[in-house]
């Protein structure tokens, strides 16, 4: 079912170089994922910015006696950043459970910072002994075509080029700063690194993800078009309804492939094939049409051809669509589909963190 439906999109072959030749082996998809990471960033997200010069962070608060009752510590940061000798800055919070030894840690792209924030069942995180660093995107880049202000104004000077990069590159690369800073942090397990967002930011995550291969956990809540979902056959938003509303998240050239989904030299599945051979986690919901689940898991199984190159499974789907309320956790990819809609909730964040417990436990 699952192979007639994926034949049936005639996606792009994924395995195939420029030049026609096949991929057969790591090295050779290791040659490959250079090609993905460029088409990828040509023609959809921008060229990522280069890193800066030079990173420093600063504490501005701290709070480690009685934050969350005495279990966590909290610290507010900013991440000064050089970018052609000039200091860049955003801020970032970090949150750790006290505890002894290696912390595996959440890299979150939030809408928000706030210790209450809908999206962060923060006691949750930190009880089940997880560290957060949280980016409240529009600290960033602010969410508009506007790239006068933030760290916008340092990463794009101008927006003229075709593949000059969107705020989703700009997002994707605060991101990265953080991961840059993390080893100065002597208690964070870097081999247990995670890279999360909802929506507009799993669309940022899986971009992440995708380019950055520190990040060992790539998790995608409902990002649906051009994140998670195959752009074909996609039902709900499609590239001219995103580029009609959110121009500016990608690169000038994405809007050329409006209503010509089937003529794109790539697909989504060439983003999280990138993730290979890291763990992807892909979460849809059942009432969320718009992002189409139906999509978003078919993606998912069809990264599953890099997966088998380095001799893994990828995700483990029978050859059938799950049902709601499922959890495809079989495999080195996680298909997370519960009902409700558009949200990221404790429930998610709970089967991405038993994942994770999973396959911290087999090491
Ligand atoms: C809009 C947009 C989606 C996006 C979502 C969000 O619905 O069309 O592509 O994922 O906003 O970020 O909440």
């Amino acid at each position: 079912m699952v192979k007639d439906a994926l034949e049936a999109l005639k996606l792009p072959p994924l395995l195939k170089f420029k030049n026609g030749k096949t991929v057969k082996d790591i090295a050779g998809f290791e040659r490959r994922r250079a090609e993905l990471k460029d088409i990828l960033q040509r023609e959809v997200y921008g060229y990522l910015p280069k890193a800066p010069e030079h990173l420093s962070v600063e504490t501005k608060e701290e709070e480690s006696e009685s934050f969350l009752a005495g279990f966590g510590i909290y610290r507010s940061l900013v991440f000064h950043c050089e970018i052609d000798g000039e200091d860049a800055t955003f801020p970032v919070t970090q949150i750790m459970p006290k505890k002894e030894g290696k912390i595996p840690v959440f890299v979150c792209i939030n809408f928000g910072t706030d210790i209450v924030h809908k999206y962060l069942p923060l006691e949750e995180i930190i009880h089940r002994g997880y560290g957060l660093f949280v980016i409240k995107y529009q600290d960033v880049a602010k969410d508009s075509a506007d790239f006068r202000f933030g760290m916008a104004k340092y990463l794009c000077k101008s927006r003229r080029a075709l593949s000059a990069p969107g705020k989703i590159a700009m997002w994707a690369w605060a991101a990265m700063r953080v991961m840059d800073y993390l080893p100065r942090f002597e208690n964070v397990d870097l081999d247990h690194v995670a890279v999360i967002g909802h929506s507009r930011l799993g669309k940022t995550a899986l971009f992440t993800g995708a380019m950055d291969e520190r990040f060992r956990y790539v998790i995608s809540n409902d990002s649906g078009c051009s994140g998670a979902a195959l752009s074909r056959g996609k039902e709900g938003e499609t590239i001219e309804n995103i580029c009609d509303r959110f121009p500016y998240w990608f690169c000038p050239r994405y809007k050329h492939y409006i209503g010509k989904e089937h003529e794109m030299p790539f697909d989504q599945h060439f983003l999280l094939s990138l993730i290979a051979p890291r763990h992807l986690m892909v979460g849809s919901a059942e009432n969320d049409l718009w992002a189409d689940p139906r999509n978003e898991f078919l993606c998912t199984a069809a990264a599953n051809e890099a997966y088998a190159l380095y001799g893994m499974q990828g995700l483990v789907h029978h050859d059938a669509f799950p049902s709601p309320d499922t959890e495809l956790a079989e495999g080195d990819c996680l298909y997370h589909y519960r009902r409700g809609g558009h949200y990221l909730s404790r429930l998610d964040w709970n089967a991405y963190m038993d994942f994770i417990d999973k396959k911290r436990e087999k090491e």
